[in-house]
């Protein structure tokens, strides 16, 4: 049975991002600074990793709350073992009809037939830029965009639905709005402008570092006029556009220019079993050791209801520079984005 739940401004739960591993093969500034995330960073061990069977169960209870989507993140979800058989099992859960992930698309041209056999619907495949240079300094690893592209076209072959997620940095990767956009708009994939945010303690950020949608749209007009296109659920990230000569899409998350806290029915949980109910948040619910406590399917419900209905987080619509500073945030590497 399901009865959905709702927090104290009446936004429902519907949505759980579930980060299956905090390291990745990436070195992002925005995300995972090296100069911090060095050889000697202390990632979790695996014993502190949920569980395949404890992913299911929580999952599963959620469900139950009203969740219908899923989304796996991590840091990179594909450096996970096995990954395509938790989606496997996550694709059986009644009442769940969208199967998310979220990566940076190297490993897909191994795993991308796998996990659509294992039921995956879609992969946001995070791209800062197609020129060379632009993107190493962004990768943080001298990874190539070729070995991107490699992964988009093994996505799209296996059947699975493709968007590309841009964080755009001023004076860093602005340049490749344009580019972008049009090696997205050729291939008919929707292409999302991410503007900069303030996760985290160890990225540095600035709002001066931020493009926003409305300087990012100006550029787009350039390519073609844009129309926009009605959400197509309550709380949906991304505003969408379509270009007026194609069907092709493109969105943008403004969490910094224009907030979307109002609709937001996400709950987050870290790779160590952490439930946070805001991306900046400053603490999360440890969830693995109410499981690992021997918790009751019951005395669960009851633990997740509560957190669910207690809920008031608005970060981005209260954010200001003096909560940028002051607040102690998680790094997005460890919450999945
Ligand atoms: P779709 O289901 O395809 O719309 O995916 P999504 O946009 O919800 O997920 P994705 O992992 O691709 O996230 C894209 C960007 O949106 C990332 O930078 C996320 O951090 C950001 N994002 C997603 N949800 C939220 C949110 O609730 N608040 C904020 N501030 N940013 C979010
Ligand atoms: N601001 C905006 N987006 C970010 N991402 C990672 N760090 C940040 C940040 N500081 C994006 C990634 C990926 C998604 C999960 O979050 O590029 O597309
Ligand atoms: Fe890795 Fe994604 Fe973070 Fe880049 S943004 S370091 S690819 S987790
Ligand atoms: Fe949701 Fe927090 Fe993002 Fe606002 S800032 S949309 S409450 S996750």
């Amino acid at each position: 049975k399901r009865n959905v739940i709702t927090d104290t401004l009446n936004r429902p739960l519907r949505d759980l991002r579930i980060s299956v591993i905090d390291r990745c093969n990436f070195r992002c500034s925005y995300c995972m600074p090296k100069e911090i995330f060095g050889d000697d960073y202390p990632f979790m061990p695996e014993n502190e990793l949920l569980s395949f069977d404890e992913i299911l169960r929580l999952a599963e209870q959620f469900t139950k709350l009203g969740a219908e989507k899923i989304r796996i993140t991590g840091g990179e979800p594909l450096m996970r073992k096995d990954l395509p058989l938790l989606i496997e099992q996550l694709s059986e859960l009644e009442g769940i009809h969208d199967i998310g992930l979220t990566t940076n698309g190297v490993y897909l041209i191994k795993q991308a037939k796998a996990l659509k056999e294992a039921g995956l619907h879609r992969v946001n495949v995070s791209l800062d830029a197609i020129e060379e240079k632009v993107f190493q300094t962004m990768n943080g690893r001298n990874v190539k965009p070729k070995a991107v592209f490699k992964g988009i076209d093994a996505a799209l072959s296996a059947g699975l639905q493709v968007k590309v997620n841009m964080v755009v940095k001023k004076g860093v990767n602005d340049g490749q709005i344009r580019p972008l956009a049009e090696y997205c708009k050729a291939k008919g994939i929707t292409l999302r402008f991410i503007e900069y945010m303030d996760v985290g303690q160890t990225n540095g950020w600035n709002f001066s570092d931020v493009v926003t949608k409305k300087e990012i749209y100006e550029k787009l007009t350039d390519i073609a006029p844009l129309i926009p296109v009605k959400k197509a659920y309550f709380g949906e990230v991304a505003s969408r556009y379509r270009y007026k000569d194609s069907d092709v899409e493109v969105g943008f998350i403004s969490s910094v220019s224009d907030a979307f806290c109002s609709s937001c029915t996400r709950a987050r949980i870290s790779a160590d079993g952490k439930l946070y109910t805001c991306l900046f948040a400053e603490s999360g619910h440890d969830l693995r050791a109410f499981l690992r406590n021997g918790a009751s399917t019951e005395e669960l419900e009851h633990y997740l209801t509560s957190i669910w209905t207690n809920r008031s987080d608005r970060y981005s619509e209260e954010r200001t520079e003096e909560t940028v500073k002051k607040r102690k945030k998680i790094e997005m590497s460890y919450i999945g984005g």
